[in-house]
């Protein structure tokens, strides 16, 4: 058993959160619960981002100071997290003392070992990517993201010795080869540093709403740069130095495709220069689009695209949030992007969930109500259904190791639809209440219990409700994966509940 550190962005809080952030959060969730079911020990970090120009601008055009404006935001995430059943063990906000303390020591590091240096810094900005552009990068003098027009900004700054590390960051990539994933994303962070890195200014004087620069008051850290060392924070870095120790060799970032820069080139550089190892592991994922466009906060700010009707918690309200949370995990393979619609959940739904899932748990348990007197059979050794399940349970297993949440449901709802051949196959709703039905029975209730364990970390809920129905005590992710993995450990004989449908249609015209 291992140590499993996983991390989501830090959301800006300039405004709500959205499905898009959901997206990323749900799949560190599932991966967290994976990691903690096979025994690993686990910690899982999401937060918010507090500081930088385009908070404070959000703060003043709602009239309240940063603080309370970011006090607001930041607990519509948490709000939302809870919605989505979300079980990280720690919430962090870039204003809280301890980040502070973290920021300062490492940075302080980082000018004492001579890759901190103070000039004068020209150039594009866009205050929606808090980044700067170069003439050549922008579209007609506006961002190539957001389609914002750039600002001009000059500023006597700190900077950051990034071209020192250039050769490293090359070595460092050859030597660790999974570092970034998946490939395609790896392949564009190298061909970025191999294509020349700049220093970066790590500083502003324009703002005030920052973290203060040690060695220079009049300074605050530019946002960005604060912001990738909440990643440390969270572990005690500068406080807690064992607990660095502990965690940092296991830590897994999870991140959407466009801050690739930040976390696969800023941020190894930076840990090298603070004399740290990189982390171990960056996790790329693609954008979920909506009619072909990114959702984004500033853009709907601006009015491009409307997020109203798709906040996370309206969606759970009306959907369920395990439904939810399968549909993200499903429907778009983690590194791709996809298309995000309220008809693909209700497809998912209907398909998957209600025909596929529910109607698999409500056949068996309605056969051994009226058949079996209430009362589970056991599973049968030879069983022809052994073989496929123990496929699903190496091939989901193996998925969610390669962080890969969507062939893991893949292959467990493989299992459920070999279990529901087999039940077609067999029709023991035609067959009359003896050995031969008891068999049949037993073996449906025992693959049903092993996909109870396997989609656990996608839907705790549900299936705990599917273990509590198939008349087990407990639930799918109180016991380890290695000893309730296995054919025949369900043992049969307690009571199985025949409940209402786990997934009640819903309209397609809904
Ligand atoms: O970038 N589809 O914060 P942010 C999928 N504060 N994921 C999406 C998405 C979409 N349409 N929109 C957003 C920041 N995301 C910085 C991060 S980390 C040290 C600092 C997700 O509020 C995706 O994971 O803009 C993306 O990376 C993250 O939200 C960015 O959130
Ligand atoms: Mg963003």
């Amino acid at each position: 058993m291992g140590r499993f550190y996983i991390t989501t962005p830090i959301y800006y809080v300039n405004d709500a959160p959205h499905v898009g952030h959901a997206y990323c959060t749900v799949n560190a969730d599932s991966l967290a619960r994976w990691h903690r079911l096979v025994g690993d020990e686990t910690k899982f970090l999401t937060g918010t981002d507090e500081h930088g120009q385009k908070v404070a601008d959000a703060a003043a055009k709602n009239e309240m100071s940063p603080q309370a404006w970011t006090d607001q935001t930041s607990a519509r995430f948490r709000e939302a997290w809870d919605a989505l059943g979300i079980s990280y063990d720690d919430f962090i906000r870039t204003t809280e003392p301890r980040h502070y303390e973290s920021v300062q020591k490492f940075l302080s590091t980082i000018h004492d070992n001579g890759y901190i240096y103070k000039d004068t810094y020209k150039g594009l900005y866009c205050v929606s990517c808090e980044d700067y552009f170069t003439i050549e990068s922008s579209v007609d003098g506006r961002c190539p993201i957001h389609g914002r027009a750039l600002i001009e900004m000059e500023e006597e700054n700190w900077f950051f010795k990034l071209s020192a590390f250039e050769d490293r960051l090359i070595s460092y990539y050859e030597e660790h080869p999974g570092f970034v994933t998946p490939e395609t994303k790896r392949n564009e962070a190298l061909s970025f540093i191999k294509g020349g890195l700049r220093d970066i200014s790590i500083t502003r004087t324009s703002i005030s709403w920052g973290v203060p620069v040690p060695w220079d008051a009049n300074h605050v850290f530019y946002v960005w740069y604060d912001a990738l060392i909440n990643y440390l924070t969270g572990i005690g870095y500068g406080r807690n130095d064992e607990e660095v120790v502990r965690w940092w060799p296991s830590s897994h970032h999870l991140i959407g495709k466009e801050i690739i820069r930040f976390h696969c080139v800023w941020w190894p550089a930076m840990c090298m220069a603070a004399g740290l190892e990189p982390p171990s592991h960056v996790q790329v994922h693609g954008w979920l689009l909506v009619g072909g466009q990114k959702l984004s906060k500033t853009m709907a700010a601006e009015g491009a695209v409307r997020l109203t009707d798709i906040s996370p918690v309206v969606l759970t309200s009306e959907y369920g949030v395990d439904p939810i949370r399968y549909y993200l995990l499903r429907e778009t393979s983690l590194g791709n992007d996809g298309e995000f619609s309220l008809e693909g959940i209700t497809q998912r739904y209907n398909t998957d969930l209600a025909n596929n899932l529910g109607n698999l748990v409500a056949r068996v348990t309605t056969i051994v109500a009226t058949k079996c007197d209430g009362i589970g059979p056991v599973p049968r050794s030879d069983s022809s259904l052994r073989p496929l399940a123990e496929e699903a349970l190496v091939n989901a297993a193996g998925a969610w190791e390669r962080f890969s949440p969507q062939s893991a449901l893949e292959a467990t709802w493989g299992l459920i639809g070999a279990t529901n051949a087999y039940l077609e196959q067999h029709a023991p709703w035609k067959m009359e209440p003896g050995d031969a039905l008891q068999g049949v029975i037993g073996d449906a209730l025992e693959a049903i219990r092993l996909v109870a364990v396997l989609a656990s970390p996608a839907m705790p809920e549900v299936c705990r409700e599917i273990w509590r129905r198939i008349g087990l005590s407990g639930s799918p992710d109180a016991e380890l994966f290695e000893s309730s993995a296995v054919w025949g450990r369900y043992r049969g004989s307690t009571s199985i509940v025949r409940g209402a449908p786990l997934f009640p249609r819903i309209a397609s015209d809904q």
